[in-house]
């Protein structure tokens, strides 16, 4: 399979390299830390890949445009849009200029990198595109509207492009996963609910993509807890959110 994963150079994307690593897998892997990148293609490439490396910004969207192109000199077989960044906001009004990276690098750029991969895999009549958005999606915290709201506009597309694409064979997954260890989530100071080892996260988020599930969203426990909070009164909801954000020390 020839596999292109964004945001490849840490966290949950070098995990993802590492998984489909394998000499029957081709990758290609998208960041902007070259160093970091070419470690993780090393990594690969002894695990039996071929692996390509592009350098790039995300939020560069000429650049997205261009080598969405390139790609598609080539199969697509499955790309994995997962580069992202997260800010959070422990009070006050968001920064306008937070929700305009927040929106470039987790929103606008996947649309620059897809644009013309779209048409390609409808050429193709198979293909598997997969989003990585986040639980933050279906709840918004006080201190974190500009992350939520981001992935919540990716959700919304994902939903769209789904329809667009089942009647062409192609399998479009979001998956929207809670706490996972990784340099994003070590940087956060509150408790983090159902923390999960990167090698947990990962090993659920292939096996959902294996099943090509459309949405998947865990940590199960987690995600049913969000559910139910969702159908209480809002009063009560608007308890349980400020008590929460309390305790997070916002
Ligand atoms: N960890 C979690 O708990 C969690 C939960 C839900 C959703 N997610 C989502 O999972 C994805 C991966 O996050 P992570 O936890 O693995 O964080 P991470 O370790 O910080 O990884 C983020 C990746 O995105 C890349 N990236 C960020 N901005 C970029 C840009 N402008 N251009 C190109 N690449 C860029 C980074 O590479 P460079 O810095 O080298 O460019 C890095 O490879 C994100 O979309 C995040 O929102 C994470």
């Amino acid at each position: 399979m020839r596999i292109v994963i964004t945001g490849a150079s840490s966290g949950l994307g070098e995990a993802l390299a590492l998984h489909y690593a394998s000499k029957e897998n081709t990758l290609v892997l998208i960041a902007r830390r070259e160093d970091r990148l070419a470690d993780v293609a090393d990594r690969c490439r002894e695990r039996g890949a071929e692996v390509e490396i592009l350098v790039a910004d995300v939020n560069n969207f000429k650049q997205m445009g261009e080598i969405g192109g390139r790609l598609c000199e080539k199969t697509i077989d499955r790309i994995i849009l997962n580069a992202g960044i997260s800010v959070g906001h422990s009070g006050g009004v968001t920064p306008f200029e937070d929700f305009h990276r927040l929106f470039q690098t987790n929103f606008l750029s996947v649309h620059a990198l897809l644009e013309p991969i779209i048409p390609k895999v409808i050429a193709q009549g198979h293909g598997e595109i997969v989003f990585i958005s986040s639980l933050a999606s279906i709840l918004t915290m006080p201190t974190s509207i500009a992350y939520s709201s981001s992935k919540r506009a990716l959700n919304a597309y994902a939903e769209g492009l789904h329809h667009q694409l089942k009647p062409h064979g192609i399998n479009v997954m979001t998956i929207m996963p809670g706490f996972i260890d990784s340099e994003m989530t070590q940087k956060n100071r509150f408790k983090m609910p159902f923390l999960m080892k990167t090698e947990e996260g990962i090993a659920r988020i292939t096996h959902a993509i294996e099943r090509k599930k459309i949405r998947y969203a865990f940590p199960f426990r987690f995600y049913l807890m969000i559910r139910i909070v969702s159908l209480f009164p809002q009063s009560l909801r608007d308890k349980i959110v400020h008590f929460t954000n309390f305790k997070k020390g916002a």
